[in-house]
């Protein structure tokens, strides 16, 4: 029996949770499907999915470094697509790869279903100006927060971002040490500092956080981020990392590819517990 194929393509791909992710959701929603991890050249991506077109496959998620090459690379995208530049979800339509971006949907579900937080009204930090902010600012400012400010290491770059966003909402940059005395309900990690370097204390003024702040890292671990455990101690009144938010990217790529969505919880207790 045939079994339709998906898999995660990244390089590296070893360490990617997507496997189990979508195994579990299969599971649940008792779709028959196989789910692999694909290690593509760095100047291979076209080619390693052209190939996996070839065998029929039918779904990639895309990860580190290729989610540009895919943006590139699909004929056809949707909106959320356009908007982030990068595709994270690539679906085969018979003749043609279509592109989406699940990024800023699953940060959404994540940040108001299961962390019951509201984003209207409030007042949204993001810290970075890379791919990962890009990916994140339409879907926040569609929830109409009080204001997004992106600030950056490199100024000019979040000039460009929150340039680039004004369209969709009240969204501005603001350098770095300008931040000194601004407080903020909720802010999201979205630099590339990761697990194994230190938040830069000398960039980020003390006391961002307002009462009863979120602060939310894009990153995950199986302890808190190093932004997890600063942020705490700057007053940060509840901490989150990004496993919610890497999971509900995976059910909405699962809907996207199935026509089901999937519980989510169960995949996160699973994966937090192991
Ligand atoms: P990604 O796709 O993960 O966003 P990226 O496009 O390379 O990766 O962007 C990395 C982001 O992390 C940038 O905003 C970068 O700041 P610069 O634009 O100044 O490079 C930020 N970043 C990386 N290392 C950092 C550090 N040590 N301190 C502050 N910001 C850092």
């Amino acid at each position: 029996m045939n079994v339709d194929r998906y898999a995660v393509i990244g390089n590296p791909v070893a360490h990617s949770k997507s496997p189990l992710i979508h195994t579990a959701f299969a599971k649940a929603t008792a779709q028959s499907l196989s789910y692999e991890r694909l290690l593509a050249p760095r100047d291979g991506f076209a080619a390693a999915v052209a190939d996996f077109a070839a065998q029929g496959g039918k779904g990639l998620n895309v990860t580190i470094p290729f989610k540009l090459d895919a943006f590139a690379l699909v004929r056809e995208k949707s909106e959320r697509a356009e908007s982030a530049g990068a595709c994270n979800t690539l679906a085969w339509r018979g003749d043609h790869w279509f592109g989406d971006n699940t990024d800023g949907a699953g940060l959404l579900r994540d940040l108001t279903v299961n962390l019951s937080e509201n984003i209207a009204g409030r007042s949204v930090l993001v810290l970075g100006a890379g791919g990962a902010a890009r990916g994140i600012l339409q879907p926040l400012l569609g929830q109409r927060p009080h204001r997004v400010v992106v600030a950056n290491r490199t100024h000019a770059r979040a000039v460009e971002l929150a340039t680039r966003f004004t369209p969709y909402g009240a969204v501005a940059s603001i350098e770095p040490r300008a931040l000194a005395g601004s407080r903020f309900d909720i802010v999201i990690n979205a630099t590339s500092i990761g697990l194994n370097s230190q938040v830069p204390r000398d960039l980020w003024p003390d006391g961002m956080f307002a009462s009863a702040a979120l602060a939310y890292d894009l990153v995950y671990a199986n302890q808190k981020t190093p932004f997890m455990v600063w942020a705490a101690e700057q007053g940060a009144a509840k901490t989150a990392d990004g496993l919610g938010m890497l999971i509900e990217q995976a059910a909405e790529s699962f809907l996207l590819w199935r026509g089901v969505r999937p519980e989510t919880a169960p995949v996160f207790a699973l994966l937090r517990g192991g």
